[in-house]
Parts: structure tokens; C-alpha cells; sequence
């Protein structure tokens, strides 16, 4: 069903905070993707603008709330960029693995409902050399501000789409089995959930005893349909292989 109101109110709601800070970073992360990409929890689209159609070959966004769905079809359209916004979640994408060679979450692992799944997910589809870029509000590493964060979290769960506004998103990335290459730390002012991370991480291959690489197939949930190998689908609306990854981090 769908949050129906925050879909309408999120893009007005955001907007002085897009202008003060969150335009930069989505510029940061998005415009970082290079060759086949996802966004996973694209919402209202609000990164589209900010990829770089010359390096991304092939953009696929996931959404599952209809609402905000419609609006970053919509806004795919207004802009008339080849995306692709499909109806799955991030604790289970409908892609083979190694399908993508970027993967970009913004103000999403704050929301999902099982980060641990949707980062394993995020870790399987990513092909070898693969980025995961991201961009999330996290815990806040003072006692103060977290005891804020907890107080205010009933609140701002029903407000803000079933957001938890005190998640420790580094290391449920680190726990996925991505290495972060490159990880920022800010603090944005009036803002009520103020610290926030911005990074690369990076798939770390382990070895199998049969030179396969173990964690990958230990993400994989044997009940999904793509437990077994499954033939190749590109996804996006302009299949291609992956483009070359120039000095990425
Ligand atoms: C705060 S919004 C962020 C939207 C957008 N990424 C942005 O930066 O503006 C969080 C989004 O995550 C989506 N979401 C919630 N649960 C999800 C899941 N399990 N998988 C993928 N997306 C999910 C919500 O529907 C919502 O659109």
C-alpha cells in the first residue's frame, strides 16, 4: 500500500535541505556510477538528475511503494533519461548475481526493513570490482544525540515512512562483506537526524576451498529464485556490457 502522504510531501518537505546540503551529495553518489547501475529505494527519484548518462550504461531503480514509485517514473519521464523503475526490495533484488557494476542507496538503509539482507543482496549483485556508493543517515556517536535519536524515533517512524533515524549503517556494510574505500562524516545543521555518511564501498572476494567466492554464495538465500545460476539478464533499459571503470575508488 505504500505511504501515500509522505510521497506527496517528501520532495516540499526536502527541498530546503536538497538546496543546503543534500543536492552535493547526491551529486557525489550518484555521479560517481559508472557502467551497468542500480539505485535501490529510488523514491521519488531525487538522483536521477545527478547520474552521468556519458559513464552509467544502463540505469534499473527499485521502488516498492507505488506512490513513490509513480513519482520517480514521472520524473524519469519530465527528464527523459532510459530508467527502468521496477516494483522489488532491496532484501530481495530480482537480478542475478554480479549483474551490476554500481550499486547507490541515499537515505535508504535507514528504512528498509532488514538492512543485513538488503546490504547481502547489494553485495551479491554487485560484479567483481563493483562500488557500492551510498549515502545515509546514521546513529549518532554522541550519548546525547543517540538518546535524542531514540526518543524521537516513534515519532519520526510514523512521520518519515518508517525511517529509524539511529541505525549503524557502516557496519551493516562492513557485516554485508563490502569494504569501505572512502567514507565521509558529516553533521548537517538544522536537520533532526544530523549525522550522516557518505561513501564507496567495495565487494571483498573470499576465496572458497574450490577457488569460488564463498561469501557471495553464502548470501544467497537458497529459497530466491536466482539461488541457481540463472542465464544473464541485463538489466536497465540499455543493455551493454559493463563499461570500463576509469580510477575508481
Ligand atoms: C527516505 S526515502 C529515500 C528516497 C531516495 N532514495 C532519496 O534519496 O530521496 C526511503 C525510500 O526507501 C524505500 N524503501 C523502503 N523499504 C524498502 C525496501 N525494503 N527496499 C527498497 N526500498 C525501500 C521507501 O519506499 C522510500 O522510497
Amino acid at each position: 500500500m505504500g505511504h501515500p502522504v509522505f510521497a506527496v510531501l517528501y520532495d516540499a518537505v526536502l527541498f530546503p535541505f536538497e538546496r543546503l546540503y543534500y543536492a552535493r551529495q547526491r551529486r557525489l553518489v550518484a555521479g560517481g556510477a559508472v557502467g551497468r547501475t542500480l539505485e535501490i529505494g529510488a523514491g521519488t527519484g531525487a538522483n536521477f538528475p545527478f547520474y552521468d548518462f556519458g559513464r552509467v550504461r544502463g540505469l534499473t531503480a527499485i521502488e516498492p511503494d507505488p506512490h513513490m514509485r509513480a513519482r520517480a517514473e514521472a520524473r524519469a519521464r519530465r527528464l527523459g533519461l532510459p530508467i527502468e523503475v521496477l516494483d522489488a526490495r532491496a532484501e530481495a533484488l530480482p537480478f542475478p548475481d554480479g549483474a551490476f557494476d554500481t550499486v547507490v542507496a541515499t537515505l535508504v538503509l535507514c528504512t528498509v526493513e532488514d538492512p543485513a539482507s538488503a546490504l547481502r543482496e547489494v553485495r551479491r549483485v554487485l560484479a567483481p570490482g563493483g562500488r557500492f556508493r551510498f549515502m545515509e543517515h546514521v546513529r549518532d556517536e554522541h550519548h546525547a544525540g543517540r538518546r535524542f535519536q531514540e526518543f524521537i524515533t516513534p515519532a519520526w517512524r510514523a512521520m518519515a515512512g518508517g525511517c529509524s533515524p539511529a541505525r549503524d549503517t557502516a557496519a551493516a556494510i562492513r557485516a554485508a562483506g563490502l569494504e569501505i574505500v572512502e567514507l565521509e562524516h558529516l553533521r548537517l545543521a538544522w536537520y533532526p537526524v544530523r549525522p550522516h555518511i557518505r561513501g564507496v564501498a567495495r565487494v571483498v572476494p573470499q576465496a572458497g576451498a574450490d577457488g569460488s567466492d564463498a561469501t557471495r554464495a553464502a548470501a544467497r538465500p537458497a529459497s530466491m529464485p536466482h539461488a541457481a545460476p540463472t542465464p544473464p539478464r541485463t538489466p536497465g533499459a540499455a543493455p551493454a556490457p559493463p563499461a570500463p571503470r576509469p580510477g575508481r575508488r
